[in-house]
């Protein structure tokens, strides 16, 4: 057991007595981070290997993105869409090339995004593509993650996200993940379908990869039947899976591309969707809004985000250092008894262990790591995601497989 000193513990205390559940926190009290590192309340020194469900992929406090945040923040912070901001137009522009779309739409968090996207498709099937008022259905995939809302978690099939939160919003039909075939049967027996909504690597669910082609059938099917194609790469995009974006490995260009978490690089909450002229301007004003959406401040940061993905390189660091990891991964899982296979794309990679006879055992491991100086979270209980900053060098992630390697080997 992990000896816990007494400030850290009155922390976690404070946390528990005032703060609501619905979390299961490791126990660290984080205090600080630099690049891969964090340290907590005590002085100890990790790896982080969650950056924040990868939203800190240019690393903690990150020197340009944070010289940006604290000169927009003297500068300033938030004026609402009510007048023009000097920020938002320079942004606007920015993130649109980066991208190579039309408009972008800047919200805050990658769940707004989501529902953005959701009453964009929704507006445009009936003002563009024809469907009958309030007919639209959106095919969404099993075991998704998209959000917490009340609209998002009505499609999830995760009880834990929606059970007793009924009663819940219509209009999706959930496919199985990874079936282009299911897709084509939907799409031809419902002509009412405005959009197929997808996550090109299932995060939350456990880092699952579909079949190469996947992506690129579902969005030949989506082009024939005038559906949208939307990509939720709130977790995938930003350089993650060793691409810009991982719907970059298929050649596919979504409709409606939603994108969070690492577009400030995990310093201020912006999210936005991307899409081409024709699909958002069925939005007009007064239609849709956010206070804190486009704000001068979210604008600044995102753009010093984006720049140091590509000058630095990210996308190909990650790319490399992703082989890298599941190769020494899949050379563990050969001898371990535990660590039973490993998954991923880029540096989003999974570990599945064996917890049969020991339900706990991927919690009890991310402890003993945390104790080895690395942080890593389980998920859906047998699932341990590994998820660096992307700035990690070689031999960090040669250190940080050592650390890995030696906590399984501790179990074993
Ligand atoms: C794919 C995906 N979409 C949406 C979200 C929701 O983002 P947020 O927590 O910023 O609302 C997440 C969060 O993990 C995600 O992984």
């Amino acid at each position: 057991m992990k000896k816990i000193k007494q400030s850290a513990l009155e922390l976690m205390e404070l946390e528990n007595k005032y703060g609501a559940h619905n979390y299961h926190p490791l126990p660290v009290v984080l205090d600080r981070g630099e690049g891969v590192f964090v340290w907590d309340v005590e002085g100890k020194k990790y790896y982080d290997f969650l950056s924040a469900y990868s939203a800190v992929n240019q690393g903690h406090c990150h020197p340009k993105i944070i010289q940006t945040l604290v000169e927009q923040a003297q500068k300033l912070t938030l004026t609402s869409r009510a007048f023009y901001n000097s920020q938002l137009g320079k942004y606007e522009e920015f993130v649109t090339k980066f991208f190579g779309y039309d408009k972008v739409l800047p919200m805050n968090t990658g769940a707004e995004a989501v529902e953005t996207a959701i009453k964009l498709c929704r507006k445009w099937s009936y003002e563009k593509k024809g469907l009958p008022e309030n007919s639209a259905q959106i095919v969404v995939c099993e075991n998704n993650f998209h959000g917490r809302t009340t609209t998002i978690i009505s499609f999830s099939v995760d009880t834990e996200a929606h059970n007793n939160y009924g009663p819940f919003t219509p209009g999706f039909i959930v496919i199985p993940y990874n079936d282009a075939e299911a897709l084509e049967k939907v799409l031809n027996s419902n002509k009412n379908i405005a959009g197929f909504l997808v996550e090109p690597i299932q995060g939350e669910a456990g880092a699952y990869v579909p079949e190469d082609g996947y992506l690129k059938q579902c969005y030949d099917l989506c082009r024939k039947n005038n559906v949208l194609f939307i990509a939720d790469e709130v977790q995938t995009g930003i350089a993650r899976t060793g691409k810009l974006l991982a719907c970059d490995y298929e050649d596919v260009h979504p409709d409606i591309l939603i994108l969070g978490k690492a577009l400030s690089g995990g310093v201020y909450p912006v999210s936005a969707i991307l899409t081409n002229t024709e699909i958002m301007d069925v939005i007009h004003p007064g239609q849709h809004g956010s206070t804190f959406g486009g704000n001068p401040m979210a604008g600044a940061v995102a753009i010093s985000a984006l720049k140091v993905i590509s000058d630095e390189k990210l996308a190909e660091n990650a790319y490399n250092l992703g082989i890298l990891f599941r190769t020494e991964m899949n050379k563990l899982c050969k001898t371990s008894k535990i660590a039973t296979s490993v998954r991923g794309k880029g540096l989003l990679n999974a570990l599945v262990i064996n917890n049969e006879g020991h339900k706990n055992l991927a919690w009890d491991i991310c402890i003993r790591l945390s104790e080895n100086g690395l942080l890593a979270k389980p998920t859906h209980t047998n699932i341990i995601r590994f998820a660096p900053p992307l700035v990690i060098t070689e031999y960090q992630l040669w250190e940080c497989v050592a650390i890995i390697k030696k906590t399984i080997g501790e179990f074993e």
